[in-house]
Order: C-alpha cells, then structure tokens, then sequence
C-alpha cells in the first residue's frame, strides 16, 4: 500500500521544480492527482509521464492568483477522482527587489500569488476536502518566512503564508484537515534557485550548517509525510528543510570566521 493509496491530491506549481517532483513522488504512492501551473507546457509534460507510468494525473491551467482557474482545478478533482484530500500550496514567485526597489506592481502581484492564491485556495478547498472525509494542506513558505530575507515583497508573502497557515490549522481542525507550512531553504534544480546570481547562491550556500543546498526530492519527501496519516496528529507546525540554515545560519558563520581568524 502507498501512503497515499486512494487519496486525491491538487499540487499548484507542478510544472516545474518542488511541485514536479511532489506530483511524481504522490504518484508513486498511490495518489491520483490534479496538477496545475501557469506553464502549461511543462504542466502536461508531467501530468503525461506520470499517467503514461500507470498513474492517475490530469493537467489543469491555473493562475493561482484567480478565483475563477481555482474553482476550474478544484471541480476537476471532483469530477475526475470524486473528491480531494490533499492540497499543496507550491506555486511562488520571487521578483528579488530590495523593500527600497519595491513597486507596487511587484509587490501586489507577489502578494498576490504567494499569499492570496493559498487562501482563495484554502477557502475553496477546505469544504471539499471536509467532504471528501478530511485531509491535509501544505503550504510552501520558505526560510524567508521564518528570518530576513533580501526580497520584501517575497519575504512579507511567506511569513504572511506561515501566520495564514497557523489561523487554518485551528479552524480547519474539526473538519478534520491538517494544515502546515514548510520552510525550503537552497533548493538546487529549480527556476526559483537559478534566478539568484551566482554570487548571491554562492554566498548563501556559505551559511548552510549542512554546506550544501537541498533537492526537490527532499522537499517532497516533507510533503509527502505531511500530506500522508504518518504526521496524523500534526497541524499548525513550521518544519524547514534546509540543512540547519534557520536553525543556525549566524552560528555557523561566526564558527567559520573564528577559525578563519584563528588560522590566519
Ligand atoms: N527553490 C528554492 O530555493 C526555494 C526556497 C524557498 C522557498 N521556495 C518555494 O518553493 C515553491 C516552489 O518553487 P520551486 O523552488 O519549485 O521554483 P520553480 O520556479 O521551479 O517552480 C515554481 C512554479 O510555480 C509556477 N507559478 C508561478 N506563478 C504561478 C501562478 N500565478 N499560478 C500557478 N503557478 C505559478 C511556475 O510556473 C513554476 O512551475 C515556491 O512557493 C517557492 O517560493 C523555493
């Protein structure tokens, strides 16, 4: 048995990166699926290959910012798998302007999509997945939702998605639906990585306790135990996968600088 084995479950940002590799993993563990992005042509690449290995995946063109493609994405489970369980809020964008560069077409399209996608999300979901008979909800913040961050429309978005989280958490318990948030660091192999400048991904990959950046492929591995009964009693949690960066980013330079003093 899957640990996903007759769950419906709706990745947003599935096209490409974190959301892929969670469509790929939920797959292999049983979940039949709903994927949606803005790029559509990656999208149905992935819902194909997933359902040309024995799966269950359908593709649907979601803007996450509009109300109208999530009601399309969420009646789509419904008619296509009878229900829903599982919902990941994945899709993200990061404009990398300082508060000072900010305009006000950054930031409300930032807002916009890291923040009012999950809840239009959450509020139109969360009925269903009640019905379906409970489940969980992820939403995808980041480290730049639990510290400082260069980015000030992005770093508002998700520390505005990890308090959301906490308020769902709590109302959404006795439908019976988990809601948490995770927190990636460095992810290698995503657009969201490859548009940092090689200095800046240098320079942030010097401060990993763990000195190295992550994979997709762990942070499905969080989704997936998040989305499944193995994390059954828990809600309103915040779980970084970033090899130690939050925990100790400070620390860990002070130790390399000491050292680098002290060598000297
Ligand atoms: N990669 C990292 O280092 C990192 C670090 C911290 C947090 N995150 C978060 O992880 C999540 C996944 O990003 P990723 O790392 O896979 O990067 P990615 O850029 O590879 O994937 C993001 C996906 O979101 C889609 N998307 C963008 N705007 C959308 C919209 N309006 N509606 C629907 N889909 C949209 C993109 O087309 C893309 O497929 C994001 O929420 C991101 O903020 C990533």
């Amino acid at each position: 048995m899957g640990m996903l084995e007759g769950k419906v479950a709706l990745i947003t940002g599935a096209a490409n990166g974190q959301g892929a590799e969670e469509a790929r993993r939920f797959a292999a563990e049983g979940a039949a699926l709903v994927l949606t992005d803005i790029d559509e042509g990656n999208g149905r690449r992935i819902a194909d290959g997933i359902a040309a290995a024995g799966h269950r995946a359908v593709f649907v063109r979601h803007d996450v910012a509009e109300e109208a493609d999530w009601r399309e994405a969420i009646d789509r489970a419904v008619s296509g798998f009878g229900g829903l369980h599982i919902l990941i809020n994945n899709a993200g964008v990061v404009p990398r302007r300082t508060l000072q560069d900010t305009g006000r077409g950054d930031w409300d399209r930032t807002l916009a999509v890291n923040l009012t996608g999950p809840m239009i999300g959450m509020q139109l979901a969360a009925p269903v997945i009640r019905d379906s008979g409970g489940g969980s909800i992820v939403n995808v913040s980041s480290v730049a939702g639990l510290m400082a961050h260069y980015d000030a429309a992005y770093t508002a978005s998700k520390w505005a998605l990890r308090g959301l989280t906490k308020t769902a958490a709590v109302e959404y318990a006795p439908w019976g639906i988990r809601v948490n948030s995770i927190h990636p660091g460095q992810i290698e192999g995503t657009a969201l990585f490859g548009s940092a400048s090689p200095e800046l991904a240098k320079s942030l990959r010097a401060s990993i306790p763990m000195e190295r950046a992550g994979t997709p492929r762990e942070c499905a591995d969080l989704a997936l135990f998040l989305a499944s009964d193995a994390s059954s009693f828990i809600t309103g949690a915040e779980i970084p996968v970033d090899g130690g960066y939050a925990a100790g980013s400070t620390m860990w330079m002070r130790q390399q600088l000491k050292s680098r003093l002290t060598d000297g």
